[in-house]
């Protein structure tokens, strides 16, 4: 393929593909098309990307549906999938844990001279953790009232009214804000806050491009929508060493999405690419499609286009 990498599979047979076989250029946007049915969850979930795994040795857990070859012409060195579920449901999880945001955050805070006399490390800014935590509610901030015929209901914690800390570390304040008003930030509050901290300003800078400034550094990840947890997954790849070149699949990634959010997930896409990433996404949003660099159309079940 005149030098050009890519990666090819051929003789894809699964569930209605026919005999399909396909080039996908890397380091580019590629994208494939094609009425529902047309099979094309089929091909990217259940037959390239257990293919890939095999290639990489990454298990995926699934045996993945039948191809005849599958050739890497190019220097990618993994296969990532990347859907739209949420990232962890327990209360425990947000996007400042999800992106390691809060490890800098709280050892920030253990670093202040106020929390060093009190013998306090990073530990205690956890909510999750026994010593910085409210004991009451085990660092949820909320309890669970049994109402016997009623049904539950969930109301604040009396000892921290929700902060999730002690008293103690409540008093802790950094540039006059403690942990738990912190966590109460936007990205976009916090982004100004943190100024002079480039690590973490640098973090934060990535979630702004992907159009997620308005979301608060402590919001459990179980109340993001189906778009947010795609991009903060996106964010999380954008954050991670740069020196591997991985192929990210997406199965409709701009499903559900408003139009500025499509708009976003293109910053993050022309991101990833510039990252020395390569893209392949099922899709039917006509931003996206315009956008890529390459297209596929699958043949509709019964044969027509
Ligand atoms: N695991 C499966 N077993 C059997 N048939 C399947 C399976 N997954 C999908 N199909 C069928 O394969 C066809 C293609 O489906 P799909 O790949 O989901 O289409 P698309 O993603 O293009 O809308 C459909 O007729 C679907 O019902
Ligand atoms: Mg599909
Ligand atoms: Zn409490």
């Amino acid at each position: 393929m005149n030098g050009e990498e890519n990666v090819t599979i051929t003789g894809c047979t699964g569930c209605n593909l026919r005999n399909l076989t396909a080039a996908f250029p890397l380091g580019k946007l590629c994208v494939i098309t094609g009425k529902n049915g047309a099979g094309k969850s089929v091909f990217l979930q259940q037959t390239l990307y257990p293919a890939l795994c095999r290639h990489f040795g990454k298990k995926c857990g699934t045996e993945g549906l039948p191809f005849e070859t599958l050739t890497v012409n190019g220097g990618i060195s993994d296969v990532v999938l990347i859907d739209q579920t949420p990232m962890g449901r327990s209360s425990s999880s947000n996007p400042a844990t999800y992106l390691k945001i809060f490890d800098d955050i709280r050892t920030l805070f253990a670093s202040l001279p106020d929390a060093k006399i009190r013998n306090m490390t990073a530990r205690h800014f956890s909510f999750n953790l026994a010593g910085g935590r409210c004991e009451h509610c085990k660092g949820d901030g909320s309890m669970v009232i049994d109402m016997q015929f009623l049904p539950d209901q969930i109301v604040p914690c009396p000892e921290c009214h929700g902060k999730r800390y002690r008293t103690e570390v409540l008093n802790i304040l950094y540039r006059g804000k403690n942990i738990a008003e912190v966590l109460d930030m936007t990205v976009r509050e916090a982004f100004l806050f943190f100024r002079g901290q480039n690590k973490l300003q640098q973090k934060l800078r990535q979630m702004f491009d992907a159009g997620l400034d308005y979301l608060r550094l402590g919001q459990n990840s179980a109340t993001l929508s189906g778009g947010e947890s795609q991009r903060l997954k996106l964010v999380s790849y954008l954050l991670q060493i740069r020196s591997s070149r991985s192929l990210i699949l997406m199965d409709e990634p701009a499903a559900g999405l408003h139009f500025a959010d499509a708009e976003q997930l293109l910053t993050c896409f022309r991101e990833l690419i510039a990252a020395g990433h390569s893209l392949i996404a099922a899709e039917h949003n006509q931003k996206i499609i315009a956008a890529a660099d390459y297209r596929l159309e699958l043949p509709s079940a019964d044969g027509s286009q």
